[in-house]
């Protein structure tokens, strides 16, 4: 049987969501992001997954407490042990039978074996040339990424104290 490469959460917005403009707080969402992308890392692989890495969260549209939020997170490159999961996220009035894009990010996992270790993870391959463009979109994302680590450790040590300078 194929692996599922698709999974779909849905969450009601509560009043315990809102922050301090009256909207979904972006924490909260972020947590969703998080499920959805474990869950569907879990129900791809079939193994205990953990988030490695998360980015460029596009918080698109506010969403509003009372709404539907839907979160689809599907498989869009698979490496070794990694799989990253595109998370795209919807929301919309119950009453109403519209939902608009909201967010979207990347996550990477990694799919852990019985003793903790990084263990393989079923190949995935694009099917359409849809499919091609998001597989290239998270390998440009890789790249893009790299960059920004080597960027950030040049910085990472320093914390916050004002006398030790950034190198230049
Ligand atoms: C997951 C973990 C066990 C992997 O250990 P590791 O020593 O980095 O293992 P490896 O170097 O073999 O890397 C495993 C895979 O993770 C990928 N990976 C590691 N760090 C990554 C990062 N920052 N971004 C993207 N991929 C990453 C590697 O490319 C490799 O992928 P591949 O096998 O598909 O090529 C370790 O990083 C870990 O425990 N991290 C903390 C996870 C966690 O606690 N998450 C919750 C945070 S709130």
């Amino acid at each position: 049987m194929e692996p599922k490469r698709s999974t779909t959460l849905r969450f009601l917005a509560e009043p315990g969501h809102v922050n301090f403009g009256g909207k979904v707080h972006g924490g909260q969402v972020m947590k969703w992001i998080d499920q959805v992308g474990y869950a569907a890392a879990a129900a791809y692989t079939g193994s205990y997954c953990v988030t490695v890495w998360v980015g460029g969260i596009h918080f698109m549209k506010p969403l509003r407490v009372g709404w539907i939020i839907e979160m689809i997170a599907t498989v869009i490159h698979t490496g070794r042990t990694s799989l990253h999961i595109a998370v795209d996220i919807y929301g919309g009035d119950p009453r109403s039978p519209s939902m608009e894009r909201s967010g979207h990010c990347v996550i990477v996992f990694v799919a852990l074996d019985d003793d903790g270790k990084p263990t393989l993870v079923p190949p995935w391959t694009p099917q359409n040339p849809f499919d091609e463009a998001l597989e290239a979109y998270a390998v440009r994302l890789m790249a893009l990424r790299r960059g920004m680590e080597e960027e950030m450790a040049k910085t990472l040590h320093l914390g916050p104290d004002p006398s030790v300078l950034p190198p230049p």
